[in-house]
This record gives structure tokens, sequence and C-alpha cells, in this order.
């Protein structure tokens, strides 16, 4: 890490988001709002992983155009693709071959701990890509490739982040280095866990099955409006304090969105609202929404206008990730025994 850069004085960022579907308030809230408040005290590496997202089948012109909307959403949102390196995963074929090196040190028994796996493969586990098996050692190589100390994601990713420690843990232990940093997953403020707005049981995500249940990225104001407006609620007024919402998870989930928006804690927001119907909150809800998701969505589809400005922000970010990239693949190789490339 370069002594002369003051960002890198906290650390090294790496994270991504997959390039499958639209981005939604999730991917917003738990993740992409706190690298922009991040970005300032780290050296971040914000990638769009696409490697990770053929795991399951997806149809390629929907890959090539969610790849670029992924970007445009980070860049949108604010985060800064001069000053960070923004890049497209396979654009890197460091991520694939230390993902290999990772494929031989994780244990068949910690892969099968992971939930995430259990959740996508479903039933029919037979039926799994091998890939979708092994995406938690992809996405350690991710991180480890850079030597990234801090991983900003949403709850749903702790796991993950937890085997990637693992990972460089056994990885250091077994060749008697001290190469890998232990990564940490950094997940905080309120939304690390944003849920459907049809069922406050159900985590929002791509495969939601209502579309009333996601606020994407991409929706006009009316469509958010309408979403918020149709939201599951229950028939009391809100609480007066964060105690009354227990056993409430849809005012918790509409309250948390809230305050995430607003930059707020969920104390604060439930002193301001304490007392109200739920359809006056949902009211300054969809204002908050719109007020803060409106110019996002304005500038992303001037950068889907333009796609040649996305593509060069994510070619010097492949540079700059490859360049980082390569001495410690060596270091890698050289720690297992790889004989020197000549
Ligand atoms: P992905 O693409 O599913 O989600 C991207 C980010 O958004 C967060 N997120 C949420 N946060 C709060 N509430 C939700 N409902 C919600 N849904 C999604 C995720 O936690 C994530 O931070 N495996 C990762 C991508 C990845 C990665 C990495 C992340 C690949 N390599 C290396 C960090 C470091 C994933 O599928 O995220």
């Amino acid at each position: 890490m370069s002594g002369s850069n003051p960002r890198s004085l906290k650390g090294r960022i790496f994270s991504g988001i997959q390039p499958t579907g639209n981005l939604h308030l999730g991917n917003y809230i738990g993740a992409i709002r706190n690298w922009v408040a991040m970005q300032k005290d780290y050296e971040c590496l914000f990638c769009v992983v696409d490697l990770h997202a053929i795991t399951v089948w997806q149809d390629p012109a929907a890959l090539r155009r969610a790849t670029r909307e992924v970007a445009a959403g980070m860049i949108a949102s604010g985060v800064d693709p001069e000053n960070n390196i923004l890049f497209v995963q396979s654009h890197v074929s460091g991520h694939a071959e230390l993902a290999w090196v990772f494929n031989c040190v994780a244990r068949l028994g910690w892969l099968n701990r992971m939930t995430q796996f259990k959740d996508k493969a479903g039933k029919n586990r037979e039926n799994a890509s091998a890939g979708l098996y092994v995406y938690p050692n992809l996405m350690a190589a991710d991180i480890l490739l850079y030597k990234g100390t801090h991983v900003p994601v949403g709850e749903d990713q702790k796991q993950h982040v937890e085997l990637a420690r693992d990972i460089a843990q056994k990885f250091n232990n077994d060749a008697g280095v001290n190469l890998f940093p232990l990564p940490e997953p950094v997940i905080q403020g309120v939304g690390t866990r944003v849920m459907s707005l049809r069922d406050g049981s159900r985590k929002m995500s791509k495969s939601e099955p209502s579309e009333f249940g996601v606020i994407y990225m991409t929706d006009t104001a009316e469509a958010i409006r309408d979403k918020i407006k149709r939201a599951t609620t229950d028939p009391n007024l809100l609480p007066d304090s964060v105690a009354g919402l227990e056993g409430r998870a849809e005012a918790a989930n509409l309250l948390s969105i809230y305050a995430a928006l607003t930059g707020r804690t969920l104390e604060q927001v439930v002193a301001e609202t304490a007392g109200q119907q739920f359809s006056q909150f949902k009211a300054i809800l969809a204002d908050a929404a719109v007020a803060v998701l409106g110019p996002i969505n304005a500038e992303m589809k001037r950068l889907m206008d333009h796609p040649d400005e996305i593509d060069r922000f994510l070619k010097r970010g492949a540079e700059k990730a490859r360049d980082l990239a390569a001495p410690v693949l060596k270091e890698v190789y050289d720690a297992i025994g790889f004989l020197p490339r000549t």
C-alpha cells in the first residue's frame, strides 16, 4: 500500500455487486451508500462481479447491460471512479487464478456450512453449478488478491467474509508466511438488512416474488411512491420507542429505510414519527426515497446513454487493479512453490 496516499491510512477496502438484474434499495442502503461515506478514508476497490453472476445462467445481452448498469449505479450514487478503482471482475484474470488456489485451501466442511448456497441451490442441490458451490472461494480471492483489509457489505455477506478470513489464515499457516491480512466485515448503520416491502420476514432481493416488494434504483418517482403506498403494515400507530417495534417487522423495516435515507438513527426517526398513522408516514417516506433516488436514477440514465463514458472508467479501473494484483499473485505463487515465470 502506498505510504504517500493519505487515503490508505485506515486500510484497503474491497467490495462488489453482482450484475444480475437491477440494483435495488437493499444494495444502495446496505452497501453503496456506505462505500460513498468510506471512500475518503480508505483506498477502495469497487467491483462489478460478473464471474460470480454466471454461477447461475445469465442471458449474455442482459449480463452486458447489467454490468454497465451496476457501474453506472455506483457512480451515480457518488462513488468516485477517478479516485477509487472501479472495475469489472473478469477484466482482471488474477481473480480466477487466486480462486483456484483457494479451491485447494478451503475445506468442503466450510463450504457446506454456507447458508447462501443452501438458499440459492434450494431443493435441487444436485443440479446447482459447481461454481455456485465454490462461490465463496472466489469472493475470498476478490478481497485477498489486493490484500483487502475492510469489506463493507450488508448482513447477508457476513458469513462469506468470515470464510475469507479462514482461508487467509489457513493459507498463511500452511505456507508459513504472513502474506494475507485477515479482512474485517464492515456491517454498519441502519439498513444492514433491508426487508421486502411486502413481507418483513423476507430480505429485499432481486429474486423477490412480488414486484411491489422491491424498490429498484431505476424506478420512476411514481413507481417508488406506489410501492411505498402498497407496503404491508400493521393496524397500529407508529410506536414512541424503538422497543415498541418488537414484533412489528414491517414497521421496523420502513422506519429503518427512512432513517438510512435521511442519514439519521432509528431512535431519531422513531421520535419524529411517534403516534403517526402509516398513511401519513408513508407519504414522508416516499418523499425521502424520491429525493435520494431521483437524482441517482437520472444520472444512471445519462450514463447508460453514454456507455463509452462508463467503459472508459472501467478500463482505467482494470488497469489499476491489475497493477495491484500482479505482485500479490506472484507472492502467492512463490509461497506455494510454483516455479517463477520466465
Ligand atoms: P450482492 O450482489 O447480492 O449484493 C451487493 C451488496 O448489497 C448488499 N445487499 C443488501 N444489504 C442490505 N439489505 C439487503 N436486502 C441487501 N441485499 C443486498 C449485499 O450484502 C452486498 O454488500 N457475494 C456478493 C458480491 C461480492 C463481494 C465480493 C462482496 C463478490 N465478491 C467481495 C464483498 C467482497 C453478493 O452477491 O452481493
